[in-house]
């Protein structure tokens, strides 16, 4: 938790959205540095953690009334902070998990791997190749997280959020939320607009195994294992735990670009260099690589500016090898794209947010 700091205000809102029965404890000067697990060492002007709907209602009363930009942090696990943040950060701790039949509704605070091992415990089925992606529930649809065949859009019924700019209170269905790779309707015309304060997901009662990423059933013949739920999500969280770097140990956002969805045409030049390239199928005439494995021939595993460093284990993760610095982080990234660019005409894209972006 953040250190530090002494308690500055203690806010209770007159707000109509609210109804002014709790308040809320507003720090300032607070260090960000063990809220985000790439570990940057910034602060925040303002600093509130809220833990329910109404106390978050509150901390955007209080930053409208006092004309402060707002930036919420979840797990911190997809975030760069490059800069202080000023404002207020609203640390979001809403916890919750309520189960009726199929549907599970989920407070934004949840961390992710805690839901996916609570739905399995309850017999509903449907998340376990998501098992132990770092981040909170609320985080989930911003960035549609997807792993091993499997993305939240699948599942996702509708998200509730609280309107900054109304403070009023909403619920999307997920047809409205523009579900694409990595990418929602919260990146763009919602993005800094949007507080999400719980998910709403329909599970299976009936396990169906998706293991067409071909990972997991090797893991499991390996082991002449039963394919249960529960034996895909122990898989799951055994590959990622040895391709992936822990962010307990090392800093680090996991994914640090996406993957590059290239034509065919660019594909077919490249194979004259590599035939061996890895290239998925995607929509009529595309397909996508794997950006991991093109930063990798290009050689740039290893490749270190300040204390921002590309991992030796995972060529598409960015760790802090201690100390290093929002700019340090900005640089390196700068110089994978400009050196993928160069080599093979392709532009990488961040995948994580950058604060500010
Ligand atoms: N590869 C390399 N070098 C490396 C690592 C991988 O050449 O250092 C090659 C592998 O050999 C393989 C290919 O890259 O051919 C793909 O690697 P991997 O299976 O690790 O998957 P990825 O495409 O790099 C994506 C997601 C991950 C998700 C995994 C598993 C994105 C941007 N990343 O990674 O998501 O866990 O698939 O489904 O789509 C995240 O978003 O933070 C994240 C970790």
């Amino acid at each position: 938790m953040p250190t530090g700091s002494v308690v500055a205000l203690r806010y209770t809102s007159t707000s109509t959205h609210t109804s002014g029965l709790t308040n809320i404890d507003i720090q300032q000067n607070i260090s960000l540095k063990a809220l985000n697990t790439l570990g940057l060492d910034v602060s925040a002007d303002y600093f509130v953690a809220v833990t329910s709907a109404v106390e978050l209602l509150e901390a955007v009363d209080f930053a409208r009334t006092h004309a402060l930009p707002v930036f919420v942090l979840g797990g911190g696990s997809n975030v760069v902070l490059l800069q202080n943040v000023a404002g207020l950060c609203i640390h979001l701790a809403i916890e919750g998990f309520e189960k009726e039949d199929l549907l599970v509704r989920v407070g934004a605070g949840m961390n992710w791997h805690d839901l996916v091992l609570a739905t399995l415990k309850a017999g509903l089925f449907g998340l376990e190749n998501l098992s132990l992606i770092p981040g909170r529930a609320g985080a989930a649809p911003i960035q549609n997280i997807g792993a091993y065949g499997v993305e939240l859009a699948e599942r996702l019924v509708s998200v509730s959020y609280v309107d900054l700019d109304t403070g009023e209170s909403h619920d999307l269905p997920a047809s409205a939320c523009e579900f694409g790779y990595r990418d929602s309707v919260f990146k763009h015309q919602l993005k800094d607009k949007a507080i999400i304060t719980s998910i709403s997901l329909k599970l299976d009662s009936k396990f169906e195994p998706r293991l067409e990423y071909a990972g997991i059933e090797a893991y499991l013949a390996e082991r002449d294992e039963p394919i249960t739920a529960k034996a895909v999500s122990d898989a799951v969280c055994a590959i990622r735990r040895s391709k992936l770097p822990d962010p307990a140990r090392v800093g680090n956002v996991g994914s640090f670009f996406k993957n590059p969805v290239v034509t065919d045409q660019l594909l077919k030049g490249l194979k004259t260099q590599d035939s061996n390239i890895p290239a998925y199928a995607e929509a009529a005439g595309h397909f996508k690589l794997s950006a991991a494995y093109l930063i990798e021939q290009a050689g740039l595993k290893g490749l270190q500016i300040g204390d921002a460093m590309v991992s030796e284990q995972h060529a598409l993760v960015i760790q802090n090898n201690g100390n290093a610095t929002g700019s340090d982080v900005r640089q390196l990234a700068q110089e994978v794209q400009d050196r993928i660019r160069t080599r093979f005409d392709i532009d990488l894209e961040i995948e994580p947010r950058l604060i500010p972006g």
